[in-house]
């Protein structure tokens, strides 16, 4: 077993802490928010994750897994994975490195020859090879080793990923580094798990390509949505129809209010950003159109709230279900159901949003919203309902029963998750992106 470190223990970081923890590796976990260090060291997720706190107090009884803000702790690990946020910069579509360059920087005195740094953060092609020359100037080496996680399934991911990819450097450096990610990860190797090696380029562009096709993936479903729209066809048929071709595949095709969070939306911006200092722009400018694909279902979304009431919302009563960006996540980072409740504020609308894990990040973010977190009472004298995350217990709402607690039964689909002809059965006016 291996001493590690792991710098940053946001969420990649807390997540990738604990789960190597528990794959019997002694774990320092850094970072410099107090309030966070103090939350994990009492074995208490510092945001939702399903697993996730039970997972922490496994690793914490076995005082396999501890957490501080001083970095020369890392000093008996050997291996140091780096795995802080890489947020859109303020002032542009770049990635903002900064957070990266710190974490790197915090740990260089204290490693040396036989050390391995390990990036995991999503990072633009050609920042391992910029911070190589920092981590050699020690004695140490670098990978990159990108993380596919998803939020809700994080836990999961880590310990049975579809695949482990190393960027590692030429040679027999490259063949140590390699050793090396091997014994950390021996038993998910062990599973059978996919290894792939490449070089730095090639580690960093897995990550941002496979994210960029994702959103390609919903954002080409959405425009065929806009299409259904116009043409009068049903978008999830449609869906379900070239999803069965399996070189096409279904996963992913769920049309509707589009993609969010912390992951997608920066990740195809920073791509953009980076294709161009590189002289490459050409080959991704598709993206700036599945970007904008994906930020109109918003203004449609809250287009159709318009005209469900008549052409006006102003006064009218909507309860939206759903705050976050995904269910079983309480992250609201360029949430998309925030983003269209904000907007119909803004058009007049008198708002309340709930949302069973996401309203304090949901209130910090859009404090002028007016939250509710129980369900009942959130939906009463409701005179429009909107559905913008697909939680199970929205999902499974039945139609009569909330029909006897709001003011006028009009319900939006933003996530094609209801069926029409129940609600419809139930005397509501349904209406959904992409369908009839
Ligand atoms: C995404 C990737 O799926 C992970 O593989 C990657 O590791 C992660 O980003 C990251 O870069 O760290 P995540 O942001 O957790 O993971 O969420 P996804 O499950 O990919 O969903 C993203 C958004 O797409 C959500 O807003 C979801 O509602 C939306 N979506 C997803 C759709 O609108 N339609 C779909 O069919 C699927």
């Amino acid at each position: 077993m291996t001493t590690l470190s792991v710098v940053g223990v946001g969420y990649l970081g807390a997540v990738h802490a604990a789960s190597m923890a528990s794959l019997g590796h002694t774990v320092i976990g850094v970072d410099v928010d107090e309030r966070k260090l103090e939350d994990l060291a009492a074995a208490r997720a510092p945001f939702f994750e399903p697993g996730l706190p039970e997972l922490l107090e496994r690793t914490q009884d076995s005082a396999r897994l501890s957490f501080t803000s001083d970095a020369s702790v890392v000093a008996p690990a050997t291996v140091h994975f780096v795995c802080v946020g890489t947020p859109q910069s303020a002032d542009g579509l770049h990635a903002d490195l900064s957070h990266v360059d710190a974490a790197v920087d915090s740990i260089l005195p204290h490693i040396g020859p036989g050390h391995l740094v390990v990036g995991k953060s999503t990072v633009p092609v050609g920042t391992a090879e910029r911070l190589a020359g920092r981590v050699r100037a020690t004695g140490a080496e670098l990978a990159w080793n990108p993380e596919f996680l998803r939020e809700g399934k994080a836990v999961q991911d880590t310990l049975t990923p579809d695949r482990l990819v190393y960027g590692v450097p030429d040679g027999a450096a490259g063949e140590r580094a390699a050793q090396q990610l091997d014994e950390v990860y021996r038993s998910v190797l062990d599973l059978g798990t996919t290894r792939i090696i490449a070089d730095y380029p090639t580690a960093e562009l897995v990550k941002t390509a496979a994210n960029s096709f994702l959103a390609t993936k919903i954002s080409f479903i959405n425009a065929m949505a806009e299409l259904c729209e116009t043409a009068g066809g049903d978008v999830t048929v449609l869906a379900d129809a070239i999803g069965i071709d399996d070189r096409i595949g279904r996963k992913f095709l769920n049309a509707g209010l589009g993609f969010g969070g912390g992951c997608l939306p920066k990740d195809i911006r920073a791509f953009i950003a980076r294709a161009d200092d590189l002289g490459a722009g050409e080959a991704v400018s598709f993206l700036k159109e599945i970007d904008a694909i994906n930020l109109r279902r918003r203004d449609r979304m809250a287009d159709l709230a318009v005209e469900v009431c008549g052409g006006d919302v102003d006064g009218v009563h909507v309860t939206v279900l759903g705050a976050a960006f995904k269910p079983d996540s309480d992250d609201t980072r360029d949430s998309p159901a925030l983003a269209v409740a904000a907007a119909l504020r803004d058009r007049g609308a008198i708002v309340t949003v709930t949302d069973p894990e996401a309203i304090e990040n949901a209130s910090r973010r859009e404090p002028d919203l007016t939250f509710e977190p129980d369900l009942t009472t959130a939906l009463r004298g409701a005179g429009l309902v909107l559905l913008l995350t697909e939680w199970t217990q929205y999902r499974e709402l039945d139609p009569h029963s909330v029909a006897d607690l709001v003011d006028r039964p009009r319900i939006l689909d933003g996530r094609n998750v209801l069926d029409p002809a129940r609600w419809r059965g139930a005397g509501w006016t349904y209406r959904a992106l992409g369908r009839p």
